[in-house]
C-alpha cells in the first residue's frame, strides 16, 4: 500500500549522532528521555535498529504494517527497560511521492499520535515533505542576508577590502558551517586541543547527579548487590562511556574520575567499617587548583577551596562522632580587644554543626564576654598567670595546652584546635581541616623562595634550622588530641631549654613549632585561606578568606 512512500521520523533537535538524512532511507527516529538511556544496549529486531548515544532509529522495509509493527516492538522494548520514549521530541515527516495519495493513519505510540510535520530541521539543514530544498535554500539566503547588512556598514565606514573579506569569510560563509572548539560526537565531547577536559566535567557531572540517589538507596538500607547493580547500570555506564576512545588521553583529569568512583565507594559500602576505612582526603580533588600547590612531597593534602566536598566531610565526621576542643589564649589587654570577635565569628564558621568546646585561658575570667553558643558547644575558661613578658605569654601556650590536653581534653574530645585570639572567622572553617596533625601555611611566605623563610638561624637556640619544607605560621595549628600533646611538649621542652643556655629562638613558639613539623611531617596543611592577612595586596591563589587576621595594636595591647 506504501510502495512509494517514504517515511522519515525524525526528532528535533536531534544529535549530530545519527546518519545522514538520505532521501530514500525509510526510518524512524525516537528520543529517549535521559533517564537510563544511556544504560541501553544495541538491541536489534528484525528490522534494524541502531542505538547511538541518547537516539534510536529503526529502518525499516516499504510495508507499512511492518513499519507500524517494529515501532510498535520498539515501544515495549522501551517500557520492557524501564525506558521513556519523549514524545514531545519525536516527529514524523511523510515524504509521499505517489501519484495518487491516500489519507494516512498518524503512528502512535502507547497510544498517543506523534504529530506530523511538513518541514523539519536537521543539523541545521531544512528537510520538507517534498523533498525541495526551498525552505531550507530560503532559511539559509536570510541568514546570509542578515550578515550581509553588517557587510555593507562596514564598507560605508570604509574599512579596508581585506578586512571586509575576512569579515565575509567568517559571518557570511560561516553559515555554511560554524566552527566550533568542542563538539558532542555520539555522546562525546571533542575538543580542539583534545585533552578531552570537556568530556570528563560532562561524564562527571552526569555521574555526580545520579549518585544522590545512590546516597538515597543507601539510607534507605538497600542490600550491598542491589546498590553494586544500580551502580554499574547508572554510574559506571555513563563513566565509562566511549571509554576506548579518550582513556590515553586523559591523564589531566583522572582525579575527577578518582573523586566520583571513592564518592561511590563511599555511598555503596552498606557497613560503616568497610565505608570508614576509605580515607575521606582521597576523595580531595588535587587537580581542580591549577595555580597552587595542593600535595606536599610526602602527600599530605593542602587545602584550597574547591578541592573538598564539605557535605561529604560533615556527614562523615558527623557520623564519627568527631568532637573538638579549641584553646585561645586572652591574656592582658588582648581579651578586651579580640575575644568577644573571635568567638562569635567562631559560632558562626568553626566546624558548625559539630560539638566544640571552646578552652579560654585568661588572667581575668570575670571579664570573659557572654556568648549564645549553639547546641552541643561549650565554653570554659580557665585562669592563666599572666607572664610580664609578651613572648612568655606566647610561649607558655605550649606548656598549658600541654596541661589541659592531659587533665581534661584527652578524655573528651577526639580533636584538639590552637588558636590565636587576634583573628576573625569570616567564612567556613569546617571539618575538611580536620586531621591527624594539621598545620598552616603562613600568608606572608606561601609565595617567597625558602631563602627567604624566618626560620631561627641561630645554632645556639633548639629551634635552629637550615632547610625546611614551608613556613608555618603558629597561628593556628592542631590534630589528634595525641599528636598535639606530642607537639607542644616537644615545642616547650625546647624553650624551656633555650631558656637554660640563655637564648630565644627568632619568632618563639613559632620558630619551635616549625621545626618540629619539619622533623615530624605533618598528615594534613591548610592553606593561607584558612588565616590571611587582608594587608596583603598580591591575592595571589586565595579564592575565599576563612579567617582573618585582626588589626594588630602592639603598642597599645602588648606588655613587657
Ligand atoms: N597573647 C595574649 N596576650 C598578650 C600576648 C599574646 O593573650 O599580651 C596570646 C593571644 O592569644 C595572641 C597569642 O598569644 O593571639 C600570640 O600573640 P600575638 O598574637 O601578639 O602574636 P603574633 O600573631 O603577632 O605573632
Ligand atoms: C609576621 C607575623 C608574626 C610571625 C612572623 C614570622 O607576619 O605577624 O606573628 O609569624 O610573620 O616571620
Ligand atoms: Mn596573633
Amino acid at each position: 500500500m506504501l510502495e512509494n512512500a517514504n517515511r522519515l521520523k525524525l526528532e528535533t533537535g536531534l544529535s549530530q549522532s545519527s546518519p545522514t538524512t538520505l532521501p530514500g532511507w525509510h526510518g524512524l527516529v525516537l528520543h529517549s528521555t535521559r533517564s537510563g538511556s544511556n544504560s541501553v544496549a544495541v538491541k536489534v529486531f528484525d528490522n534494524v535498529v541502531i542505538k547511538f548515544g541518547e537516539d534510536t532509529i529503526s529502518s525499516l522495509g516499504r510495508d507499512e504494517t511492518a513499519y507500524r509493527a517494529e515501532i510498535q516492538r520498539l515501544s515495549d522494548w522501551c517500557a520492557d527497560n524501564n525506558l521513556d520514549l519523549n514524545m514531545t521530541k519525536t516527529k514524523e515527516l511523510v515524504v509521499d511521492f505517489r501519484r495518487r495519495t491516500s489519507e494516512l493513519h498518524c503512528v502512535s505510540i502507547n497510544g498517543e499520535c506523534v504529530e506530523r510535520v511538513s518541514s523539519f530541521n536537521f543539523m541545521d539543514v531544512h528537510i520538507a515533505t517534498e523533498l525541495q530544498w526551498s525552505s531550507n535554500t530560503l532559511a539559509v539566503f536570510k541568514k546570509a542576508q542578515q550578515c550581509l547588512y553588517f557587510l555593507r556598514i562596514h564598507r560605508k565606514m570604509d574599512l579596508k577590502k581585506e578586512l571586509l573579506i575576512v569579515f565575509d569569510h567568517c559571518s557570511v560563509e560561516s553559515d555554511y558551517v560554524e566552527r566550533v572548539s568542542s563538539f558532542k560526537f555520539l555522546g562525546t565531547h571533542i575538543s580542539v586541543d583534545l585533552s578531552w577536559s570537556t568530556n570528563t566535567s560532562a561524564l562527571v557531572k552526569k555521574a555526580q547527579q545520579r549518585l544522590h540517589f545512590l546516597s538515597v538507596l543507601r539510607w534507605n538500607r538497600l542490600q550491598t548487590d542491589v546498590l553494586v547493580s544500580f551502580y554499574c547500570a547508572t554510574i559506571e555506564s555513563v563513566l565509562e562511556h566511549a571509554i576506548p576512545v579518550w582513556y590515553a588521553g586523559i591523564v589531566f583529569n583522572i582525579s575527577y574520575l578518582r573523586y566520583i568512583v571513592l564518592m561511590t565507594n563511599l555511598s555503596v559500602a552498606s557497613e560503616p567499617e568497610t565505608r570508614h576505612k576509605i580515607n575521606l582526603d582521597d576523595t580531595l580533588d588535587f587537580g581542580v587548583r591549577t595555580s597552587v600547590q595542593t600535595s606536599t612531597s610526602w602527600k599530605a593534602p593542602i587545602i584550597w577551596d574547591g578541592m573538598f566536598d564539605p557535605n561529604l566531610y560533615d556527614q562523615r565526621h558527623t557520623e564519627e562522632k568527631s568532637s573538638v576542643a579549641l584553646t585561645v589564649f586572652a591574656v592582658g589587654r588582648y581579651l578586651d580587644a579580640y575575644l568577644k570577635t573571635f568567638l562569635t565569628s567562631a559560632e558562626q564558621h568553626f566546624m558548625v554543626g559539630l560539638p566544640v568546646t571552646y578552652y579560654v585561658f585568661t588572667d581575668s575570667p570575670e571579664k570573659v564576654p557572654n556568648i549564645t553558643l549553639g547546641s552541643h558547644r561549650n565554653i570554659k575558661v580557665i585562669p592563666v598567670e599572666k607572664h610580664t613578658r609578651w613572648q612568655d605569654i606566647s610561649m607558655m601556650r605550649m606548656r598549658t595546652i600541654s596541661e589541659a590536653i592531659e587533665s581534661e581534653i584527652r578524655h573528651r574530645f577526639r580533636y584538639v584546635f590552637c588558636f590565636d585570639v587576634d583573628q576573625e572567622f569570616k567564612g567556613r572553617f569546617g571539618s575538611e581541616a580536620l586531621g591527624d596533625s594539621v598545620a598552616l601555611l603562613h600568608a606572608h611566605f606561601y609565595k617567597l623562595p625558602q631563602a627567604q623563610f624566618t626560620y631561627d638561624r641561630n645554632p645556639k637556640s633548639k629551634a635552629f634550622m637550615e632547610t625546611g619544607d614551608f613556613y608555618y605560621h603558629a597561628a593556628i595549628f592542631g590534630g589528634l588530641w595525641q599528636n598535639v600533646k606530642d607537639l607542644v611538649d616537644a615545642c616547650y621542652l625546647g624553650i624551656i631549654e633555650d631558656k637554660l643556655n640563655n637564648v630565644e629562638a627568632l619568632w618563639h613558639d613559632e620558630s619551635h613549632l616549625n621545626k618540629y613539623f619539619w622533623i615530624h611531617k605533618p598528615s594534613k596543611l591548610l592553606s593561607p585561606e584558612y588565616c590571611w592577612d587582608q594587608s596583603i595586596w598580591d591575592k595571589q591563589g586565595i579564592v575565599v578568606t576563612r579567617l582573618v587576621w585582626a588589626p594588630k595594636h602592639y603598642d597599645t595591647l602588648r606588655s613587657g
